[in-house]
């Protein structure tokens, strides 16, 4: 299949952007599948209340049929057609937080979207992106939009334009390219379905943030602990791993380049993923400087673009500097603990 590319101005109002908004939004109504920027990756959008359009993401991406795609609006009022209730938390959270990187999980109304998008669960998960253009789509397409991330299953997700491309081209009807994403993590994943919110995946918006609007909130227990199932279908999944095997050190700069020089001398090509302040000190055969580590959210933005390079330089083995875990960092270090196989060097 030929993959149509718009290139869009973030400012969506211009008339040239609006035309190219039109032909994704209408390639949308016809239940073919356009990757599209959001606030946080690009996503794969298709008709939520079609099959048919729900199968091509699946197919498109290789992603396992049992894990849950997230329906993305344009308007509170597509809400209340979607789901069963609205709790009180989720209503605050919503006021909080949309349009925004969390997504809430509702009890969904029957048979109004596709079986295939919610995976046959009685819940469903939906979030308002922050971003002009995936709002200008949705809009257009007068839909609500199942979006997973634009990446092939497995892969870390795509925070430009260029990585759905390597991923998806020919596989899908459109890419609609409206540069850098911005927050470069997921959506927050929170349960409201019970009294207590829960976060079942740890994203943009922080545990910190939830819990000055709604008090005391849980965490998954299996985001902590390998041995125990996830309520997320999707958290039980190895993702963002980079192709060479990639390990996370807890320890000091010194401790990594001497771990750099043991894998040199078995004539090894060496990655490291360190970040601005540090890139200078090591010596390896690629270096990737991720954002700023005293702003984690800068580490955040350029994560996956940082997962995804160390493929182009065919690299033999990665090691990675760990992170504190204190509001995106949590995100950050779940994602790079599942990079790496939860594989730590003490
Ligand atoms: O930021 C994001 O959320 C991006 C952009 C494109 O919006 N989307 C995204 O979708 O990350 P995806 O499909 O890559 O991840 C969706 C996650 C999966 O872990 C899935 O299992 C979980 O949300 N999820 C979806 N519906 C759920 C449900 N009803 N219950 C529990 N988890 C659910
Ligand atoms: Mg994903």
């Amino acid at each position: 299949m030929k993959t149509n590319y718009w290139s869009v101005d973030k400012n969506v109002d211009k008339e040239e952007s609006y035309s190219q908004i039109q032909q994704a939004a209408d390639l949308l109504r016809k239940n073919e599948v356009v990757a599209f920027p959001t606030e946080t990756v690009y996503g794969l959008g298709g008709n939520a209340k079609e099959d048919s359009a729900i199968s091509k993401i699946f197919a498109a991406k290789g992603r396992p049929s049992d894990n849950p795609l997230i329906i993305h609006i344009a308007k509170r009022e597509q809400l209340d057609e979607l789901v069963e209730k609205v709790p009180a938390t989720a209503e605050k959270l919503m006021d909080a937080f949309w349009p925004g990187p969390l997504t809430i999980i509702f009890e969904k109304k029957n048979g109004v979207l596709s079986e295939l998008a919610t995976a046959g669960l009685s819940t469903v998960g939906i979030r308002m992106p922050n971003h002009p253009v995936a709002l200008q789509i949705i809009e257009q397409s007068s839909l609500p939009i199942a979006a997973p991330s634009a990446n092939r299953s497995g892969k870390p997700s795509p925070t430009k334009a260029i990585h759905v491309k390597e991923d998806l081209d020919t596989y899908i009807a459109g890419i609609v390219d409206g540069g850098s994403t911005g927050v470069g993590v997921e959506s927050t994943v929170v349960d409201c379905t019970d009294e207590k919110v829960m976060i079942l995946r740890p994203g943009g918006i922080t545990k910190e943030q939830l819990e000055s609007v709604v008090g005391e909130v849980k965490v998954d227990q299996a985001l902590t602990d390998t041995e125990i199932k996830p309520k997320s279908p999707g958290m039980k999944y190895t993702h963002y791993a980079p192709n060479a095997p990639l390990f996370l050190v807890d320890g000091s700069k010194e401790k990594i380049q001497l771990l750099i020089e043991e894998e040199k001398q078995k004539g090894h090509r060496v990655g490291v993923l360190t970040t601005k302040e540090n890139k200078a000190f090591y010596r390896a055969d690629f270096v990737y400087a991720c954002g700023k580590r005293l702003d984690l959210s800068t580490v955040a933005a350029e994560l996956y673009d940082g997962l995804r390079s160390f493929d182009h330089q065919q690299v033999d083995i990665i090691f990675g500097e760990m992170f504190p875990t204190e509001g995106v960092g949590q995100a950050v270090m779940n994602r790079l603990m599942k990079a790496a196989s939860h594989q730590v060097i003490k």
